[in-house]
This record gives structure tokens, C-alpha cells and sequence, in this order.
């Protein structure tokens, strides 16, 4: 065990050139700019060029946080990618990450915790640091989410986004860094939000692909209420853990499904609109790419600075939730 903290050491994103927007869809679905803006905030999003998979966005992301960090591929101990669209069932795609990168010092595996997956990624890299096991680890949430939606299903399609953001973990001063973790689940939902098809409960037919089975299915409304709850209340234990309130609070990153989820949970926290990154306007929901891209974002634009004290707040999939307390 190290006396350091372990701390985020440099960030970067990797986001497909090419944009679809709400009008866009407009042109195939049932649907209009004004519904998806007044229910959701997303304007527009983007979408992978077909070729592009997803240990190329792991890369390219990668590549930007190695370089904001100042450390060499050589330099880095573990590679964890959190996705739910691997390049392939097997292997991981952290693996093809770790090749695409020439990182043959590192060991690498994903995990899969639908949109909070990033969150219980950085839990489990900093345990690596902590216990003095790693220096350097490289956390990646990626997502080619357009290959697993259904374009004709408008109640689920128009949320999306593909995308990756990567983080440089590493020691840090104690006191700094990543202060503390609540991770939960409630397996007992898994079927609000699933892909039924595909592993060993339904593997892949004929039957499977001609009933649409291998694409997101979601009960949004459910989902939505569950969301509103848990993020307030993840960040509310997060806080508690480490004998702080929401008056000590001076940053939200939080998962990006739905302006009116983030706006509850800035109500929640009484933030102002400027303390609370929001980017779901330009690329919807990545899943486990949102936070880290938002992270990025928030970084590059200088609206996140060193000292502040910030959570990362998600909830997706399993249903899973976390919340990380981090003095950035
Ligand atoms: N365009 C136009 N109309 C639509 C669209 C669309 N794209 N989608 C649905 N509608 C219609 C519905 O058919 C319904 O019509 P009806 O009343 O005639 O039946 C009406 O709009 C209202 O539908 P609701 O589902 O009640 O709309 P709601 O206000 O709940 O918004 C939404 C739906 C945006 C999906 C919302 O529930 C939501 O954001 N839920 C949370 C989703 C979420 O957070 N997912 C996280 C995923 S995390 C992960 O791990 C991937």
C-alpha cells in the first residue's frame, strides 16, 4: 500500500468527424428537432465511419491522454477499456488497444457496466496504485454505440453517440486525486436496458436477427426516474464517505442521457449552470465515453481547474450507478 493518492495524470478524447444531426433524422424516422431538444437537449451527435471500430477510438484517445500526461507507452502498467460495444465478443478490446499501441508492457482487459462503466474503470485502476502493484494506468471508456441501435426504433435511436475519452492514472500528493468511490447495482433491472441477444442467453439465428434482437432496448421512462434518484443520491454517499457535503462541492461531470437528469441533479447540488459540465447538446449519450469526453472537455476549456473538487456521477446498464469524489 502507497501513503500517495492516485490521481488523474492527463486526459483526451477522440470523436468521429462526422455529424448527424436532429434534422438529419428527420429524414428517416417519425421524429423532429424540437422533440428531441425539448425531451432530451441533444442537438446532434457522432457517428463512426463505417471501417472505424472501437479500439481505434481507444487509441486515438489514448494516444492524447499519453501525451497530456507526458508519459511514454512504455510507461504504462494497465490498460482497462470500459465499453459495452467491444470490437468483437472476444478477446477484449483492451487487448487490440494494447497492440494498436505497441503498449507490450501492459497487461489489459474491459469492463462492462453500461454507462457507469468508466466510473467503476477508474475504481478498479486506482486499486492497482494504491496497493503499489502499478504506476501508471490507462483508463479508456469507448463506445460505437450507432452499430447496436435499432434506426427504425425512434424511442431509442435518437440518444446515441459514438465516442472515447481516455485518463492517465498515476501517484499524486496525498490528498489529491481520487478521494473516494460508491459503486452499486441492481441486477434485479437488467431488462430496462438490455441487448437480448448475442451471448449464451440468446445466441445469435436466424430468429434473433429477423426479431431485431441484437439491438439497445430501453424502458426510458423507468430508466429516466431511476436516474433522477440515484444520481443525487450516489454523489450524496460519495460526499458523506469523506465527511463533506454538497457546500464543499465545486464541479459536476455528470453522465450525459438527458438535460433534464443533469438539470435535476445541478437543482439537487444548488450548482450554478457553469459548475456543471454539459456537453450532450454536440454528442448525446456515449455511455461509458460521455464522462471521460465530458472530463476532457472540461479540461481543455479550462472550466475544471486544479484544486477543484469535482464529481463524475453516472448510472446505465445492470442497472449499475457510481459516483467518484476527486480534488482535480
Ligand atoms: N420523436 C418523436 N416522438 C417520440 C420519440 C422521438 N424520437 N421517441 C418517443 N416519442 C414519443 C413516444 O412514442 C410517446 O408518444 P405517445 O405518447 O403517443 O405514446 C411520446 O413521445 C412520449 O414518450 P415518453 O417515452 O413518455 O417520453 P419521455 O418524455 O419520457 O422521453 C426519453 C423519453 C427521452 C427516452 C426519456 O425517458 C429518457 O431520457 N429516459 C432516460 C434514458 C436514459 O437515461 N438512458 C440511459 C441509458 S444509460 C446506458 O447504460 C446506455
Amino acid at each position: 500500500m502507497t501513503d500517495k493518492g492516485v490521481g488523474i495524470l492527463g486526459v483526451g478524447s477522440a470523436l468521429p468527424g462526422r455529424i448527424v444531426t436532429n434534422t438529419d433524422l428527420e429524414k428517416t424516422l417519425d421524429t423532429s428537432d424540437e422533440w428531441i431538444q425539448s425531451r432530451t437537449g441533444i442537438r446532434e451527435r457522432r457517428i463512426a465511419e463505417e471501417g472505424i471500430v472501437t479500439s481505434d477510438l481507444c487509441t486515438e484517445a489514448a494516444h492524447k491522454a499519453l501525451e497530456n500526461a507526458g508519459i511514454t507507452v512504455d510507461e504504462i502498467d494497465l490498460i482497462i477499456v470500459a465499453t459495452v460495444t467491444p470490437d468483437s465478443p472476444l478477446p477484449a478490446t483492451a487487448c487490440y488497444v494494447q497492440a494498436k499501441m505497441g503498449a507490450f508492457k501492459a497487461a489489459a482487459f474491459d469492463i462492462a457496466a453500461g454507462c457507469t462503466g468508466f466510473i467503476y474503470a477508474l475504481a478498479v485502476g486506482s486499486q492497482f496504485i494504491k496497493s503499489g502493484i502499478y504506476k501508471n494506468v490507462l483508463v479508456i471508456g469507448a463506445e460505437i454505440l450507432s452499430r447496436i441501435l435499432d434506426w427504425t426504433d425512434r424511442s431509442t435511436c435518437v440518444l446515441f453517440g459514438d465516442g472515447a475519452g481516455a485518463v492517465v492514472l498515476g501517484p499524486v500528493p496525498a490528498g489529491q486525486g481520487l478521494l473516494s468511490f460508491k459503486l452499486g447495482a441492481d441486477g434485479s433491472l437488467a431488462d430496462m436496458l438490455c441487448v437480448p441477444a448475442g451471448g449464451t442467453r440468446m445466441p445469435a439465428c436466424p430468429e434473433s436477427v429477423e426479431g431485431r434482437q441484437h439491438y439497445v432496448r430501453m424502458s426510458g421512462n423507468e430508466t429516466f426516474k431511476f436516474a433522477v434518484r440515484v444520481m443525487g443520491d450516489v454523489t450524496s454517499q460519495a460526499l458523506d464517505e469523506l465527511g463533506l457535503t454538497k457546500d464543499d462541492l465545486d464541479f459536476l461531470i455528470p453522465h450525459q442521457a438527458n438535460l433534464r437528469i443533469i438539470e435535476a441533479a445541478r437543482k439537487r447540488f444548488e450548482l450554478p449552470e457553469e459548475r456543471v459540465m454539459v456537453n450532450i447538446d454536440r454528442y448525446g449519450n456515449m455511455s461509458s465515453a460521455s464522462i471521460p469526453v465530458a472530463l476532457e472537455d472540461a479540461v481543455s476549456t479550462g472550466r475544471l481547474k486544479r484544486g477543484d473538487l469535482v464529481s463524475l456521477v453516472g448510472f446505465g446498464a445492470g442497472l449499475t450507478w457510481g459516483a467518484v469524489i476527486m480534488r482535480y
